[in-house]
């Protein structure tokens, strides 16, 4: 099967580091422009840095928008804060709706289009003090099945992918080598992902041979769902 993404042009946040890296890397071995703006230039935990970037760049009407910037920070119950939830949803969330809602026109008018969020497997089970994390990326998947419904009349496909356990920073951050050693021991596969195993599964997803996969949340996580 040839992916190719030559005249295509890709919009990924969360580019500068770890999994948003090998995407943007990959697209752009495709033969794609990829456009991924770093903290300096849209900060996603701001509001008013997202509008502003949106505003200073309607010029840019991408065939694919990967949203990959997140951020989990650990709060249990106890030690939830607005501002905590506020931060965390604002990265994972809230921007994807302003920059979805910013590019859904152009794909609509161009009758076809690509759009991936970057979810996790907390999306569907959780751990302790996952409270802001969990709930943002489930109502990621509320945002990625409704618009799949409103895009897919204009072909414009909308997935989300969710990585297994990737050792990236963020997993370096929020999880002990305790945690690390019975994650790996409950993983069928017996090993954590890649960042190149979630890119490539990307890449299918945002080719011109996926026509019909809409409104699906796909793990990639060597059969630890299953468990
Ligand atoms: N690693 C895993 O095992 C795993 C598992 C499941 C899901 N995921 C998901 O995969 C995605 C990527 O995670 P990762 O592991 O690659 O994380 P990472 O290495 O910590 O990278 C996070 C990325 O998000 C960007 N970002 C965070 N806050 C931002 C902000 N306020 N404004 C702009 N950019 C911001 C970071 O930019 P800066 O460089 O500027 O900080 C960085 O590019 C996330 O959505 C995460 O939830 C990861």
């Amino acid at each position: 099967m040839d992916i190719g993404f030559q005249d295509k042009c890709v919009f990924v946040t969360g580019g500068s580091r770890g999994i948003g890296k090998t995407i943007c890397e990959t697209f752009k071995t495709m033969g794609a422009k990829v456009i991924a703006p770093g903290r300096d230039e849209m900060d996603l935990s701001e509001p008013e840095s997202v509008e502003r970037y949106i505003k200073g760049h309607e010029e840019i009407v991408p065939d694919i928008f990967v949203h990959c910037a997140g951020m989990n920070k650990l709060a249990s119950i106890e030690e939830v804060t607005d501002d905590v939830i506020n931060t965390v949803f604002q990265v994972n969330f809230f921007s994807a709706v302003k920059l979805c809602t910013a590019f859904a026109k152009g794909m609509k008018e161009n009758g076809c289009g690509k759009i991936v969020f970057v979810s996790s497997l907390y999306a569907t089970v959780t751990r302790e003090q996952r409270i802001p994390y969990t709930s943002s990326k489930n109502a990621l998947t509320g945002l990625m099945k409704t618009l799949a419904l409103e895009l897919a009349p204009y072909g414009t496909m909308v997935n989300a992918v969710a990585p297994g356990y990737v050792m990236t920073d963020m997993t370096k951050k929020n999880l002990s080598q305790d945690d690390i050693k019975e994650i790996s021991a409950n993983i069928p596969t017996g090993r954590f992902q890649e960042e190149q195993e979630i890119a490539d599964l990307i890449a299918f997803l945002c080719s011109d041979h996926n026509k019909s996969i809409t409104g699906q949340l796909i793990s990639v996580d060597g059969g630890f769902l299953c468990r």
